[in-house]
């Protein structure tokens, strides 16, 4: 079985999209099982750059299946830019892109309730969202009025789900200052057009997905978001609104866990994070904005600055125990080798454990790394294509990572290009 998942193992933007662009040249299909556009996936190719929010980022090679699961929340006019959007790059020509008929439909009062929600809240209660309507939407599809993508072809179901919801929210948009309430004949006369966009795309993914792997493909299954943002193992309730580790990817995609036969988790040499919530080794503001702008965080999807700290190991550790990693894809180590001082943390003060006691008491304690802050370290990695390339203090802090994790180090990032990878494993 050629199968691989590749989570996120912090808060996010850790580089999935460029590893699964690289993993993604091997694949035949790689598919999203979660999230929806709260997601922004960065692509390097010579100098060309995609960020895919809805599109999975194997979509720079021409004839690699794209899917969508039935576990995303899709909209629409999103997707429908964003597939222009890389078409202008002679991408996507073919039939590459497959859309679960069971996936979820953003609409616009989802977009409407998530933004005027997070401006209505105080203080602590303020999550920070991206305003895409993912919240919203996945509780419409727990509680069993949501609109899935194959309601788009049955208008009358599609009018009666709409009004249910339309009962639901109304009384809250408008009580939230919205103008109107959930104006279903507008969504209803957009659906049309929907449908006959997204029909030649629509199909089964669950058994696309299994007679691939039957078939002896190699299959990638992309995530979003990250382990400490899981709907139940984050840093709740300063999360998503999904299963984002790799549990999720047999739920999410319709095909059972046996399937999956390994998962590589994606870490930055340090820790970012957007969004309200618990970030034990956030730096204190001196070095933080340093390694903001060495590292260029900022939001892919909202452009927002992200909170920016030091490599936090209990956390990467009980993200590798949720996600059972059998693999670490360690990205952007060509950014901290430009940074002065180089601290990491390999456990919190008193004993605190992430499981046990969660995130909002943990107090870091920090080593600092020797042999860092040496101005030729990021030269010598941005040109580094192997292991023995690499300098000595940057595979120390390989083998502590890896000892310390017990995870296998199996890529590195040394710079935004597809280019820029040392691979050291065989993904399927
Ligand atoms: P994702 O959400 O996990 O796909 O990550 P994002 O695309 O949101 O953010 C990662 C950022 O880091 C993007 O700007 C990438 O181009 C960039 N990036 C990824 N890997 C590396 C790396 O090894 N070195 C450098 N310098 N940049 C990287
Ligand atoms: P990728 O796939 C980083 C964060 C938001 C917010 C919380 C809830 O690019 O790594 P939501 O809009 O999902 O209801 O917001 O989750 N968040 C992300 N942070 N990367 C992401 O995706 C994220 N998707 C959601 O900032 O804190
Ligand atoms: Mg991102």
């Amino acid at each position: 079985m050629k199968t691989l998942g590749v989570v996120g193992a912090q808060w996010g933007d850790e580089g999935k999209g460029k590893v699964v662009d690289v993993l993604a040249a091997q694949a035949d299909v790689v598919a999203r099982y979660s999230g929806g556009n709260n997601a922004g996936h960065t692509l390097v190719m010579d100098g060309k750059k995609i960020i895919t929010h809805l599109v999975p980022s194997g979509c720079a090679y021409p004839g690699t299946a794209c899917v969508l699961g039935a576990g995303m929340v899709i909209d629409v006019d999103v997707l429908q830019d964003e597939v222009a959007g890389i078409k202008e790059y002679g991408l996507l020509g073919g039939d590459e892109l497959k859309v679960s008929l069971d996936a979820h439909l953003i609409m616009p009062y989802h977009r409407a309730l998530d933004g005027l929600r997070e401006d209505s809240r105080k203080g602590a209660a303020k999550i920070g969202t991206t305003r895409r309507g993912i919240g919203p939407c996945y509780e419409a599809k727990a509680a069993r009025r949501g609109v899935k993508v194959r309601d788009l072809f049955y208008a009358e179901t599609l009018r009666s789900r709409l009004e249910g919801n339309a009962a639901a929210v109304d009384a809250e948009l408008l009580h939230l200052g919205a103008r109107e309430g959930v104006d279903v004949d507008a969504i209803v006369k957009a659906a049309g057009a929907w449908a006959r966009w997204l029909e030649p795309s629509v199909c089964d993914v669950g058994e696309l997905l299994d007679d691939a792997i039957t078939g002896g493909k190699r299959v990638l299954f992309e995530g979003a978001q990250g382990a400490l943002l899981d709907v139940d193992h984050g840093t709740y309730p300063y999360v998503t609104s999904t299963t984002t580790t790799a549990g999720g990817i047999s739920a999410g995609l319709g095909i059972g866990p046996t399937k999956i036969r390994s998962v590589w988790g994606i870490t930055k040499a340090y820790t970012t994070r957007v969004g309200a919530g618990p970030f034990p080794t956030r730096a204190e503001e001196d070095a933080e904005k340093q390694i903001r702008i060495a590292g260029g965080e900022f939001g892919a999807t909202t452009g927002r600055p992200r909170d920016c700290g030091w490599l936090d190991l209990p956390a990467l550790r009980f993200a590798a125990r949720v996600n059972g990693l059998t693999g670490l894809c360690v990205t952007k180590l060509d950014v901290l080798a430009m940074l002065p001082r180089v601290q990491v943390c390999r456990a919190y003060r008193d004993g605190v454990s992430p499981g046990r006691d969660g995130f909002s008491r943990a107090e870091p304690t920090y080593e600092t790394l020797a042999g860092w802050g040496d101005p030729s370290l990021q030269a010598q990695l941005r040109v580094a294509r192997s292991l023995a390339e690499i300098p000595a203090t940057v595979r120390e802090y390989l083998d502590l990572i890896e000892d310390d994790v017990g995870v296998p180090v199996t890529l590195l990032g040394v710079g935004p290009d597809r280019t820029e990878t040392i691979s050291l494993a065989d993904p399927f």
